[in-house]
């Protein structure tokens, strides 16, 4: 059998679904797929397949670590909980006092009666296990257009779905009351509320959430609140409410799901600590779920750590003002360059977008020329149909200020080496090797 019968023949629908879908890992555009047009040396560049792109001198602006890493009451935590006592057991799924915070400090909540958190392996395990508990085939899921990248397959995996909402301009690119409710039919089963969204950042007014939890809950609808990139306010006008701390006699919120990591606010993606806040009596469908699929217990060392981490406030003031910094750099470098804009200012996290297409380029080719000039980002063709060849995602949290100065160096000659078309044909290349729809789309696009 070729690989293809063989993948044909043994794997499970569920994986198939993953294999051409353009957000499945690899069939969509990131700076891995530069590096092999650009024709650089993968181990040099990525060590041991480390995402963060380090070799080189090449800045990371592309997924979402944070790299200003953990605090030090961290790293302290973890070295002192990694003995041989803590090593040799089976944690509990989390440390009641990890548990309590992680519900206050996260999710505006106490534990209760009807509130719990469920420890996961990061938000993404959160992603799994609330798509996996609660969706399934045929059930339709609300989400929003460009979303994160796994919003959408996901949910496919489990046979739902999508009904994306595009974002822009006018529903100010998060989601709009009025625009949800449209898209509510008798199978809607879930709404994915990404809140701060990613990819721009935005957040939703306290307004906002109480209306789509409103109508979620009158016609019995999950609402999944993924809020993992809450931690650092990037714009100190904003605010960012967990949806679940609403919860009140006449606003109950037994009907969200809330999820977070330590990921992003705390640069700790490595431990693979998350969080997922609910009823207890839903919680227990996913407790179950998780118990029989990967098990219970997350690791002592990295809650420990988690624990350290988020009782240092002293740490998020040091990192807000990073990205801050970062955020205004990338403002002023945006100004001075000719066919670029930011669609909208990022108000929570180190997650933005700038739009390339004043350029009469792809996004693709200038972030391929991008990665030549030492700037690794990912383009909008992993995160939806809006903004596929326009967006270029940035992650704008790189503790050193010389990845933004090298930004602003690296953006015009990018977009000048890009206008060449220079790399025209080995994008369309990449395309037209991952089979997908959306590929096959692009590739008309730049075929013009
Ligand atoms: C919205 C969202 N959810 C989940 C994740 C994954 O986080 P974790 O590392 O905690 O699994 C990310 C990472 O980029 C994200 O942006």
């Amino acid at each position: 059998m070729n690989p293809k019968q063989m993948q044909e023949v043994f794997l499970s629908e569920k994986a198939k679904t993953l294999l051409y879908h353009p957000q499945g890992m690899g069939n969509y555009f990131t700076f891995k797929s530069a590096v092999d047009i650009l024709g650089l040396d993968w181990d040099e560049l990525l060590p041991n397949g480390v995402y963060n792109v380090t070799g080189g001198g090449v800045f990371d602006m592309g997924y979402m670590s944070n790299h200003i890493g953990p605090p030090e009451v961290a790293i302290k935590a973890l070295k002192e909980h990694s003995t041989l006592e803590e090593l040799r057991v089976y944690p509990p799924d989390l440390l009641p006092e990890l548990k309590a915070l992680a519900a206050k400090k996260k999710f505006g909540r106490e534990i209760s009666d009807d509130f719990t958190v469920l420890g996961v392996e990061g938000a993404q395990g959160g992603i799994g296990y609330t798509y996996m508990t609660f969706l399934n085939p045929g059930d339709e899921v609300i989400t929003t257009d460009p979303a994160y990248f796994h919003f959408v397959p996901g949910a496919e995996v489990f046979g739902a779905k999508v009904v994306p909402i595009k974002l822009n301009e006018r529903n100010g690119y998060k989601l709009d009351p009025r625009e949800v409710e449209a898209a509510i039919t008798p199978k809607t089963k879930m709404i994915v509320l990404c809140d701060p969204v990613n990819p721009f950042g935005v957040t939703a007014t306290k307004e906002e959430l109480l209306e789509i939890a409103d109508m979620a809950r009158k016609n019995n609808i999950i609402i999944f609140n993924n809020i993992t990139h809450n931690t650092h306010q990037t714009d100190p006008n904003a605010e960012h409410i967990p949806l679940a701390s609403l919860h009140s006699p006449e606003t109950p919120m037994d009907h969200v799901i809330s999820v977070s990591g330590i990921s992003k606010g705390y640069g700790m993606p490595a431990l693979r600590v998350g969080f997922m806040g609910g009823h207890p009596a839903l919680l227990r469908g996913a407790f179950l779920l998780k118990m029989e699929i990967t098990k219970i217990h997350i690791n002592y060392p990295g809650q420990y750590a988690a624990l350290a981490a988020m009782k240092d406030d002293a740490y998020i003031e040091r990192s807000t003002e990073i990205i801050r910094r970062n955020y205004k750099h990338i403002e002023e470098t945006v100004a001075m360059t000719d066919g670029v804009s930011i669609p909208v200012k990022p108000q929570y996290g180190f997650c933005m977008i700038i739009d390339v297409s004043g350029t009469g380029v792809s996004a693709q080719e200038v972030s391929t020329a991008l990665l030549k000039y030492k700037i690794a980002t990912i383009t909008g063709d992993g995160l939806g149909e809006v903004g596929a060849t326009e967006y270029i995602r940035l992650n704008y949290s790189h503790p050193d200020v010389e990845c933004v100065e090298q930004f602003r160096v690296a953006l015009p000659k990018a977009i000048a080496d890009a206008k060449t078309g220079m790399y025209r044909q080995a994008v369309i290349d990449f395309f037209e090797k991952t089979g997908t729809l959306r590929g096959k789309e692009i590739i008309k696009k730049l075929k013009g």
